[in-house]
Parts: structure tokens; C-alpha cells; sequence
């Protein structure tokens, strides 16, 4: 008797290798290899690839491991270590825990203060009262979006709009659980702007193919574009969505990302939506927003910190829901590390000034190296860059001549793809093709986090000038 292997890529659920999402996983073997058999032009591999701050230097914000220390245990919690204010949060944090531990099972939607802190940080930023019972804490941004989207997709013909260029968590998702996706091109032009033509266009194609237009996407500030969207935008994609009867993911997890707030000030979809109720319009309309700890001046990734917050869902279906949600429980360093996010030191607090001057100091370099990488850019031979204000990413335009085009064909790969490909080759500089993240036929991009240090970042910027004009040269 022989045993079959129950899984195989032949036997297995199919939606498994529909599912494409190698960010994380990304095939650098070549450049490595180059480095341990010394055949490499390069010392070492400069990861501008990933949002993932804490990975690239970005230091911890004391106070968010602190609350946490103090939350695990009580040694720490009661010893000199941990300032009073933080103790004192710590206290009322477990006092929502069963048995005021945080290693407990705590309740689905998240452990009650935290979620409380989180609304009142909602109502001060949207200026609209938000009701704890509406907030959920989840394991990061990626939990909340894999439940909702769940339920939304019935079929291969529920489909989702999302943005493109756009975050490919979300294609990633849709194939998983069998939707359709449908994809509505930012605008390059109107610095990635929202286009009413694109949404229309994303209308059409959903007419075209048979499939019901359930749920719009929208990710402001962008990622990759890293572009804050205006008032305006936000009511055209909530008025569309309306009309065209779709619940709203609102995306929103570089929220404290901004870096040109005097003219691009971060407003949140909710906000939006119920300035529009108040004048009478889109009212009932579902939407749910997402937050995150991996992202921001907190950068904390590996907590897995996370909400969603939601207006008008079914009250059965939120239920159900978290029923559900509930199997995987959510992990508490998480929901603690969202406390400090929504509820940081207050002047007058003891770890005010230590918190103020670790977050000042991650926010300034941010803005300062969104602004220089952009004009840097901006400088160099056959590269356009619209200059991000918000997220943690340059999306620079590729001007790609006709013969690297087809050198890349040859290769069976785009134009952006072969660039970094050379790019990490020849260099050691890890970058995102913009095919990863979808961009308009013929034209090609890349995605460059903004994360190393200045200096880092400025040495990697000048090795790259060097190679960006060979390339270019190379390929007239
Ligand atoms: C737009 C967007 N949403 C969600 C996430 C996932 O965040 P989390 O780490 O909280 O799961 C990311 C991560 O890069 C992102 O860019």
C-alpha cells in the first residue's frame, strides 16, 4: 500500500498558488551568494525594500517597551526602572485582563482600556464622537484587513477595487479567498492623485467581466506612492462608493506619516464621511478603518499591533465576526504597543520628555530624508519623482529607452525589474520593482523605503547615482 501525500501543488486548495506575495520572501540569493563567495562589487546588501523600520536601525521608542516590561511582569513593573506614569497605565491595562494578567486569553475585540484609549484618540482626531464598542484590536493592520475581507468575498464575482499602484497585500488577499480584483489607476500626473475616470473605468471593467462591485479600497497616505490624498479625493472615492453601493476599507496605516502637513494635512475617510452625513449625504454607508504600530514614528513591526474601527456594519455580522477572530485570539504586547500609539505621555508625564525626544527625532529624519531622496531624484537623468508627503516610500518613475525594454524581454522581465535586478547586482541596494505593486503598461517605477539613516542613505544615494547613469547609458 503507498500513501499519497494528501498536499501537493496538484491536490492542495487552488487559491494556494494563485497567491502571489514575495515582499517579504524575496529571492536575493544571487547578490548573496555574490557576497559569500566574494565575487561581489559590494559589502553589503542595503535594504531599502521593506516598511519595516525596527529592521533597518530605527531604534525602539522606550516607553512602548516599557509599557510593555511593565505589563509582563511585576518584578519589572514594581521596580525602578519603569517611570510612574507608565506603571500607573500598566495598572489600568491589566485591570482589563482576566485576572489582571496580560498572559490571559483577553477579550476578542481587545482589552477594554486600550480599546477606550483608541476611540478617544479617533474622536480627537476626526472631531466626531467614536464609541469604544466600534473599535477592534487585531494582530497588525494585515489581521484586520483578512477578516473583513473574508466575508465580503462570496464568490469569484464579489469584486474588490483597489488602488494601482497599491499595497499587494490586498491582490494577495482577494486570490486567496477566490474574489475578483479590479484595479483603479492612481493618477502620476495629479501627484497619484484619485481620478473619477479611473473609478469609472474600474466600474466598467467590473460591467465587463460579470462581477458585483463590492468594496472599494482606499490607502491614504499611499503606499508606494507616498502621497497624503486631499479632502476632495476622499469625497469623491466615499460619494462613488456610495452611489455605486460598496462598503469602504479605508487603509490608513501611515496616518502619523506626514511630512507636508501645512499643505497636506492626513484626514481621516471617517471624518470625511460624517461631515457628508451631517449635510444630509451617504449616510448608512459601511466603513471600516484600519490602523497600525508597524508603521508611524513607532515602526514596532514584529508586535503585531493593530485596529479597526467601523461605522454602520450589521451588528450580527461584527458579532459573528469576532466569533470567529476569536479563534486566533489577539496577542497582547500588540494592544499594548497600540496604547502608547493613540495615548503616548502627556507633558507634566515623567516619560514625557524621553518620548518626545525619541518620536521628534524619528519624525524629523523621516521628513528630511522624504524631502532630500525626492530632490535627489528629481536630479538624476531619465528619473521623475513626484515628492512623497506622506508613508515611508519614494515611487520614482523609470523613463526606460526602448532598448533596455527589450533587454529586459529577453530576460522574460520588465524594464523595472531588470533596473533592480542590475540595480542590487552591482550594488548591493535592495529595491521593489513597480510591477510588484502594479503600474500603467509602459511605464516603470520603483519602490525605495526611506528608512536607513541619514548617512547611510546619503552614502547609498551617491553609489546609485553612479550606477543609474551607467544604466541609462548603457541602454541609449
Ligand atoms: C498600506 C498597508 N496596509 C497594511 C500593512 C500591514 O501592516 P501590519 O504590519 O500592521 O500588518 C502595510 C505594511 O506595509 C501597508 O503598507
Amino acid at each position: 500500500m503507498s500513501y499519497e501525500k494528501v498536499l501537493t501543488q496538484r491536490t492542495c486548495y487552488e487559491g494556494l498558488f494563485d497567491t502571489h506575495f514575495s515582499m517579504v520572501n524575496l529571492d536575493l540569493s544571487v547578490p548573496v551568494q555574490m557576497l559569500k563567495n566574494g565575487t561581489a562589487p559590494f559589502k553589503k546588501l542595503t535594504r531599502c525594500n521593506m516598511g519595516n523600520p525596527c529592521g533597518v536601525g530605527q531604534k525602539e521608542i522606550t516607553v512602548v517597551r516599557q509599557l510593555i516590561a511593565a505589563c509582563l511582569s511585576p518584578e519589572i513593573r514594581e521596580s525602578n526602572l519603569i517611570p510612574e506614569d507608565v506603571k500607573a497605565r500598566a495598572n489600568v491595562i491589566l485591570s482589563g485582563c482576566p485576572g489582571g494578567n496580560s498572559g490571559s486569553y483577553c477579550a476578542t475585540e481587545g482589552i477594554e482600556p486600550i480599546r477606550v484609549g483608541v476611540a478617544e484618540y479617533i474622536t480627537k482626531q476626526d472631531g466626531y464622537p467614536c464609541d469604544h464598542n466600534s473599535v477592534v484590536l487585531t494582530n497588525g493592520a494585515t489581521e484586520a484587513i483578512l477578516s473583513i475581507l473574508r466575508p465580503i468575498i462570496r464568490s469569484k464575482y464579489d469584486a474588490i477595487l483597489i488602488p494601482r499602484p497599491g499595497f499587494p497585500m490586498y491582490n494577495a488577499a482577494i486570490s486567496y479567498y477566490g474574489g475578483a480584483e479590479v484595479s483603479y489607476d492612481l493618477d502620476e500626473e495629479s501627484n497619484w492623485g484619485f481620478s473619477l475616470a479611473a473609478l469609472e473605468s474600474a466600474l466598467d471593467e467590473c460591467r465587463t467581466r460579470g462581477l458585483v462591485p463590492r468594496c472599494i479600497v482606499l490607502t491614504n497616505p499611499s503606499n508606494p506612492t507616498g502621497t497624503v490624498q486631499t479632502y476632495q479625493d476622499i469625497q469623491n472615492i466615499i460619494e462613488f462608493a456610495y452611489k455605486n453601493n460598496m462598503l469602504v476599507i479605508a487603509d490608513q496605516v501611515y496616518q502619523h506619516n506626514i511630512y507636508e502637513p501645512e499643505t497636506y494635512p492626513f484626514i481621516s475617510c471617517r471624518q470625511v464621511m460624517l461631515d457628508l452625513n451631517k449635510q444630509g449625504k451617504c449616510q448608512g454607508l459601511e466603513l471600516i478603518s484600519i490602523n497600525s504600530v508597524s508603521k508611524s514614528c513607532y515602526g514596532e513591526c514584529g508586535r503585531r499591533g493593530g485596529y479597526w474601527q467601523h461605522e454602520n456594519l450589521d451588528a450580527k455580522v461584527v458579532s459573528q465576526l469576532l466569533d470567529i477572530v476569536s479563534l486566533g485570539a489577539t496577542n497582547t504586547d500588540g494592544m499594548i504597543a497600540m496604547d502608547v500609539y493613540c495615548n503616548p505621555p502627556k507633558p507634566g508625564d515623567v516619560s514625557y520628555a524621553l518620548w518626545k525626544k525619541e518620536y521628534d527625532a524619528i519624525f524629523n529624519a523621516l521628513q528630511s530624508k522624504a524631502r532630500m531622496v525626492a530632490k535627489e531624484m528629481n536630479g538624476w537623468e531619465g528619473l521623475s519623482c513626484c515628492v512623497p508627503t506622506g508613508a515611508m516610500y519614494v515611487y520614482p518613475r523609470i523613463h526606460a529607452s526602448q532598448k533596455a525594454v527589450e533587454a529586459a524581454k529577453k530576460l522574460g522581465k520588465e524594464a523595472d525589474e531588470l533596473y533592480c535586478k542590475d540595480l542590487v547586482e552591482q550594488t548591493g541596494i535592495v529595491v521593489l520593482p513597480g510591477a510588484m505593486f502594479g503600474q500603467k503598461a509602459g511605464t516603470y517605477h520603483f519602490r525605495m523605503t526611506i528608512l536607513l539613516n541619514q548617512g547611510d542613505m546619503e552614502e547609498a544615494l551617491q553609489t546609485w547615482k553612479a550606477f543609474h547613469h551607467a544604466w541609462m547609458t548603457k541602454y541609449q
